[in-house]
């Protein structure tokens, strides 16, 4: 039995609401799952989760009402939001998901509810952009008729160790009553410990910083990986010397994808924006960052001479996941094409897409870049690929799960970062 008696609603039941929901649900909550696609409703009704971040036993061992009908929201005493925060073709924060679950949950809930967001947003989102638009649609008075929360999730998508209940929660709420109130309920379900944050814009903070940590770092070691390149040696085995020290942070480079990494940094860079700040550090970045796909195109058309047939393995964003929002694979893959290429896809995980598939017993290529880390590909004999690529073509190796040698002494041309 719960220790509190709750009912809750989850608004958004994508990556982060739905593993929520069966947490609260296991422990015997009443568990509303409110979204607008119906698609996923369906499947969610029918016991099978298409982001494979809760198994069909999982899924299937609680009871949770999944609804595209928002009245289930006047139901409940806690309503928690976990939608989406994208940025837009300017890497301008997107509110607009936000702002219209808010105005959905406006107008469904019922006086003395908490309303709490677990979506990445900039500080001041919460109390100074959701609550107002609350208190419109439901006329009724934020901080007395109803009151703010904010908890960020910090799951980690394809992880099946670090899951929501295992990774200390960050919880705020409006005033103490409600923050004691939040602690208690997500206390119940979270073994790993609860995190009292001093207000709201303290979580919203928090959140967006770690993300953006994250984003610095591997542009760190991404710059250092291409003054290696102009040096003439090998960025992996410069990071191995380096990452003898006890206090060297280890990081590989890479393609920095998905929704979170990619994009919470621009939260932060708007709301220094709106303040009249700049971010120097954290615009860095993402500006390296972002240029690391245009560097792996330049190197692979170089190496091939301009033009050919490529394979590019792996679509998704990091390895282990179908999920393939904002994935560099696409960045590349459209350069590639865009330079008269001829590029076919393959991903163990992701949907089928655009892009045509092949595999590489399609081959001859004149080049196979594996830019994923997919557990299939780990487990990929390096011969396998060096017997789909041509005499003197390329094998782009982004994050070295391949031996190099061999690639060298079979007359192929190794690249990595
Ligand atoms: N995916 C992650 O690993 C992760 C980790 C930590 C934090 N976050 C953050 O959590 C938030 C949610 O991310 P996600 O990955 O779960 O997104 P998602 O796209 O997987 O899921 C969001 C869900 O919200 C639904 N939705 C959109 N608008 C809606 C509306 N108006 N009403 C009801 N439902 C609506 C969508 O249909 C979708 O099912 C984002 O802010 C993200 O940055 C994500």
């Amino acid at each position: 039995m719960p220790v509190n008696q709750q009912n809750i609603c989850i608004i958004g039941l994508g990556y982060v609401g739905l593993p929520l929901a069966h947490a609260f649900a296991a422990k015997g909550y009443t568990v509303h799952g409110f979204d607008i696609n119906e698609g996923r409703i369906e499947e969610l009704q029918n016991g099978h989760d298409s982001t494979n971040e809760l198994s069909d036993t999982q899924l299937q061992e609680v009871t949770i009402n999944f609804s595209t009908d928002a009245a289930v929201i006047k139901e409940c005493d806690v309503v928690i939001l976990a939608i989406p925060t994208p940025v837009d073709d300017n890497k301008k924060p997107d509110l607009t998901p936000v702002r219209k679950a808010s105005e959905t949950v406006g107008k469904n809930m019922k006086e003395g509810a908490i309303i709490v967001y677990e979506s990445t947003v900039y500080p001041g989102t919460t109390e100074e952009i959701c609550g107002p638009i609350l208190e419109e649609h439901s006329g009724l008075t934020c901080g007395k008729d109803f009151t703010l929360g904010y908890s960020p999730e910090r799951i980690n998508p394809g992880d099946k160790e670090h899951t929501v209940t295992k990774i200390m929660k960050i919880v705020a709420g409006q005033d103490s009553k409600t923050t004691d109130i939040l602690c208690a309920l997500y206390g119940d379900i979270i073994t790993a410990g609860i995190h009292r944050a001093a207000n709201i814009k303290t979580a919203e903070m928090a959140k967006a910083i770690e993300n953006a940590q994250r984003d610095l770092n591997i542009a760190y070691v991404n710059e250092v990986a291409m003054l290696c390149h102009k040096v003439g040696i090998n960025s992996s085995d410069v990071l191995e010397a380096a990452g003898t020290k006890w206090n060297f942070l280890h990081f590989q480079p890479g393609l920095v994808g998905g929704h979170c990494i990619g994009v919470d940094p621009y939260y932060l860079v708007e709301i220094a924006e709106q303040l009249g700040m700049d971010t120097h550090v954290i615009s860095a970045g993402r500006k390296v960052n972002d240029g690391m796909a245009k560097l792996v195109v330049d190197e692979v058309l170089d190496a091939i001479g301009g033009k050919g047939k490529i394979l590019v393995m792996g679509l998704t964003f990091k390895e282990d996941v179908p999920d393939t929002r904002n994935s560099q694979s696409y960045t590349v893959i459209k350069a590639l094409q865009n330079a008269g290429c001829d590029v076919y896809a393959h991903d163990p995980k992701a949907p089928n897409g655009d892009v045509p598939r092949a595999t590489l017993e399609d081959g001859p290529y004149d080049a196979v870049l594996l830019l994923v880390q997919h557990k299939e590909y780990r487990e990929m004999d390096t011969q396998h690929i060096i017997d789909a690529v041509k005499d003197g073509g390329v094998i782009y190796d982004i994050k070295g799960m391949l031996d190099a040698e061999k690639i060298t002494a079979s007359g192929r041309k190794f690249l990595a970062l």
